[in-house]
């Protein structure tokens, strides 16, 4: 899949006022800070397509952005972001649960895990959601320049086999890395395998 294009829509807290046109299209979604918007870049090409920060809570809104003109890649906030307190958290899910349940145009989610931490409970609880939501998804583990490839190895190892305590079967999954590139090619294979357009 090669990237021509990449322009940035619309950003809303509402779904029903996200884009009308059934184009296929791929949202991000992980915790605060993990590195969705980064990913949106380095997939990309673009430095600043979709806003970065330091610190957790950046993005707060839905946003499209219109790839090749057909088909749309969609910056989520993130989730568990301690600092918001419970009505904004609970204003956060309803949009986002919104968001899932309402978009039938959302061919696949990605959620992305930084690749350092073991598998945490607020990961695995949103894979058990998708999964009832019969929405697919795939595992995206970030952050890999900053482990050393054994140790990258060894932690998606550790990752599936938790997983596959719960799950029959494990998502599709990749490792990558914004700032290194890593993982591109295999996630823009990846959306282009499962692209019918
Ligand atoms: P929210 O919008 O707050 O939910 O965060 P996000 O998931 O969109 O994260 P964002 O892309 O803003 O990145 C958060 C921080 O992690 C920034 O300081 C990025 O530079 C850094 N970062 C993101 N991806 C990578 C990566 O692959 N490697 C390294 N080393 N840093 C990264
Ligand atoms: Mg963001």
């Amino acid at each position: 899949m090669l990237i021509k294009t990449a322009e940035f829509v619309i950003s809303n807290s509402d779904v029903d006022k996200c884009p009308k046109d059934m184009l296929p299209e791929y949202a991000f979604i992980g915790r605060s800070n993990v590195g969705k918007s980064s990913l949106i870049n380095m997939l990309t090409n673009h430095k600043n397509l979709a806003k970065t920060s330091g610190r957790p809570g950046k993005t707060q809104l839905i946003n499209h952005f219109l790839i090749n003109k057909n088909w749309f890649l969609v910056d989520l906030p993130g989730y568990g972001y301690a600092k918001v307190s419970k009505t904004a958290k609970r204003k956060f899910q309803k949009f986002i649960t919104n968001y899932f349940e309402k978009r039938k145009q959302l061919v696949s989610a990605f959620v992305l895990v930084d690749i350092r931490h073991e598998p945490q409970k607020i990961d695995l609880e949103f894979m058990e959601y998708l999964g009832i939501s019969e929405i697919p998804f795939s595992i995206i583990f970030t952050k890999a320049d900053k482990l050393k490839p054994k140790a990258i190895e060894r932690n998606v190892e550790y990752y599936c086999q938790e997983l596959l305590k719960t799950w029959e079967e494990l998502p599709p999954h990749f490792v990558s890395s914004s700032s290194k590139a890593i993982g591109r090619d295999e996630v823009l294979q990846f959306i282009g395998n499962t692209n019918l357009q």
